[in-house]
């Protein structure tokens, strides 16, 4: 376990993260002293959709103000940041990537937001048991070789009335993957299951399957937008900042392996009853 996560650590960490993202904002001309969520939408949410995608997922969960949310694979906090902005939810993020959470804890202080980071695993998550009304899991489940623990993890930290809901690239039939992509760049590190692996673990655990969406279609879309605006070359900031100089291949890969229907992302949200 040591061994993946040591390698999944080093696929993401950027030295010198945040300093790194400062400087691209302040050379977009945008002030680091007024910051707004509106300003990181193009770099922090690391997955297919972005914003919309998020907000589609959450949008779904019917949050309450001061409900508990635990992001799980938080990244650098756009999705913790969403809920807690949309919902004021109480919200936790977790991530293995250490430089991804001190970065969250920066961007988060300096948009005025209030929400606990903290680095940790999926396998093992640092909190009590029955305490969070909502777990999300965005594009993480890729990296995660062992589901069976990360279920029951899950199934432990959350109260009895949560729900869980999933948004990641799921394998749909055989065939070879070709890398990088963007959580992985060999193999090695790639996990990418079926939906059926999902339904079965979840159901081992006690949750039982509220909805799932294929957003196949809603992501050939996001990457015709993403072409568009590369060619126009309007935007300087977006997720490259994130992903490095290989973003473009990576993200050719996994838009030639949706189309051609190996992998999909697909939502699946879970109830505990
Ligand atoms: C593709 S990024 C998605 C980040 C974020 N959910 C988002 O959508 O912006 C995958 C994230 O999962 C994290 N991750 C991978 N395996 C993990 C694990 N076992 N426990 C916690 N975080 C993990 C990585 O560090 C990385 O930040």
């Amino acid at each position: 376990m040591q061994n993946f996560n040591s390698l999944i650590i080093s696929h993401y960490s950027k030295k010198n993260l945040l300093n790194y993202l400062i400087n691209r904002i302040n050379e977009e001309g945008l002030s680091i002293d007024s910051l707004t969520l509106d300003d990181l939408k193009s770099f922090d949410e690391f997955h297919i959709g972005g914003l919309q995608a998020t907000l589609d997922l959450i949008n779904q969960l019917n949050i309450k103000p001061n409900m508990s949310v635990l992001d799980i694979g938080c990244g650098i906090g756009g999705s913790a940041r969403q809920i807690a902005f949309n919902y004021n939810a109480k919200v936790t993020g977790i991530d293995l990537t250490e430089e991804f959470i001190k970065t969250a804890i920066k961007l988060t202080e300096l948009v005025g937001l209030n929400i606990r980071f903290q680095k940790g695993s999926a396998l093992d998550i640092p909190y009590d048991n029955n305490i969070f009304d909502i777990v999300t899991l965005i594009h993480v489940g890729m990296n995660i070789y062992n589901k069976r623990l990360l279920f029951s993890e899950v199934a432990r930290v959350i109260k009895k009335t949560g729900k869980f809901a999933i948004y990641d690239i799921m394998r749909i039939k055989k065939g070879i993957l070709k890398y990088p992509v963007p959580w992985a760049s060999n193999h090695k590190t790639s996990f990418v299951d079926s939906p059926e692996i999902y339904f079965k673990l979840a159901k081992e655990v006690g949750f039982i399957t509220y909805k799932k969406r294929i957003r196949k279609n809603f992501a050939l879309e996001y990457f015709k937008k993403l072409k568009n605006e590369q060619n126009l070359q309007r935007k300087r900031l977006g997720l490259k900042l994130l992903i490095g100089a290989d973003s473009k291949i990576k993200a050719e890969n996994i838009e030639n392996a949706i189309r051609e229907n190996l992998i999909a992302p697909i939502e699946i949200i879970f109830k505990k009853k």
